[in-house]
């Protein structure tokens, strides 16, 4: 079973992503393409805290994996001139995990929180207090007997990144000055960021390549980056190094990434859908054991992308096929009041 890490399509970062993301991570806000509208407003933060000689507000980002967080967050620090420390939900399990992470702030410093989700609750409910007043209490000794030593934190700038706004208490959310939400890329933004990274990592590619990959990414520059690499690997062992359009179809044949950013997986569950089910609705424990899966990779790994390209309904019948997606497999949808489904089963 394919986990989200392994699949070249995947939102999220593997090893080598790690490897290569500091590299090819934009420095400063002119570098970072796309999100005009985050980018305009966060422009305005940071410049009125700069103008006031003062800490910018704190600020929230939210979206899918490998849209640019990460990377907004070392750009935010770097504007500010101020020095950043890393951690993560995850990391803090316990709220002195985070009163010694807050008492150990210089002033000005930016604290980036990753996946603040994941937050304990103690640790969230002191993370109100300091990010409200520049304060913790600081609990001391337990039981009947344990008292709270207050303490001042210098003022600094909290950046929480979540994938899932949905899922902060609204205390938290509340808190944040700025809430900047992370969108999907435009083809023709992705371009630009595919043309970058080709500069920084010195491989050749003409604009109709990297429009061929831009086209498969999934509106996600992470997946951009990562195409781009084994698309180059293919041009250098293939043919001269140079990615032309011809190459970059080759070789995303060869890693079953089709047209519109499907891989092998998503096109299975589409498959399975259209000629078993005559398009459904399907049950999605039917679906998986038709393809093959578990029903979580199913619906966690695949359907998210099938849905928001429209390919892929979900409703309370079912899942469903959209005319998009018999059109996308290159198959006729059985015709309207003929018996269900029957056109399509075992076909072609
Ligand atoms: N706007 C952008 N312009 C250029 N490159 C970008 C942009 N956004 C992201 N990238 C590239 O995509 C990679 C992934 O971005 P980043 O790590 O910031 O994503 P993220 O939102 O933090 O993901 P995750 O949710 O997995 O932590 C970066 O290394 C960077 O090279
Ligand atoms: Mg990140």
């Amino acid at each position: 079973m394919p986990s989200e890490a392994e699949r070249l399509v995947a939102g999220a970062a593997d090893g080598e992503d790690q490897a290569v993301e500091a590299a090819l991570r934009p420095k400063d806000l002119d570098e970072f393409v796309g999100q005009e509208r985050v980018r305009e407003q966060l422009d305005l933060v940071l410049k009125a805290a700069r103008k006031r000689n003062g800490t910018a507000d704190h600020v929230l980002l939210s979206g899918a994996p490998g849209l640019g967080k990460t990377t907004l967050s070392m750009i935010i620090a770097a504007e500010m001139g101020a020095p950043i420390r890393i951690t993560s939900g995850p990391a803090i399990q316990h709220a002195g995990d985070l009163a010694a992470i807050l008492s150990s702030l210089a002033e000005g410093e930016v604290l980036f929180l990753d996946e603040i989700h994941r937050m304990s609750r103690p640790a969230e409910e002191m993370l109100y207090m300091a990010m409200e007043d520049f304060r913790v209490d600081v609990i001391v000794g337990k039981g009947p007997g344990a008292t709270a030593i207050p303490l001042e934190l210098p003022p600094f700038t909290l950046v929480g990144a979540t994938t899932r706004a949905g899922l902060l208490p609204p205390p938290l959310r509340d808190r944040f000055g700025f809430t900047g939400h992370m969108e999907f890329y435009a083809p023709a933004e992705l371009e630009r960021v595919i043309h970058r990274s080709a500069r920084l990592l010195d491989v050749e590619i003409e604009a109709d390549g990297a429009a061929e990959i831009a086209g498969r990414s999934r509106g996600t520059p992470r997946i951009a980056n990562r195409l781009l690499r084994r698309v180059r690997d293919y041009a250098q062992v293939k043919a001269d190094g140079l990615i032309t359009r011809g190459i970059a179809e080759q070789a995303l044949k060869v890693y079953e990434v089709d047209g519109r950013g499907l891989d092998r997986l998503d096109r299975a569950v589409l498959r399975a859908l259209l000629k078993l089910f005559g398009g459904g609705p399907v049950g999605l424990s039917t679906l998986a054991v038709a393809v093959g899966e578990e029903r979580e990779t199913v619906e966690e790994v695949a359907e998210p992308f099938l849905v928001r390209e429209g390919l892929l309904a979900r409703t309370p019948r079912g899942r469903v096929a959209t005319p998009a997606a018999w059109s996308h497999l290159g198959l006729v949808p059985p015709q309207q009041g003929g018996t269900p489904g029957q056109p399509g089963l075992f076909g072609s």
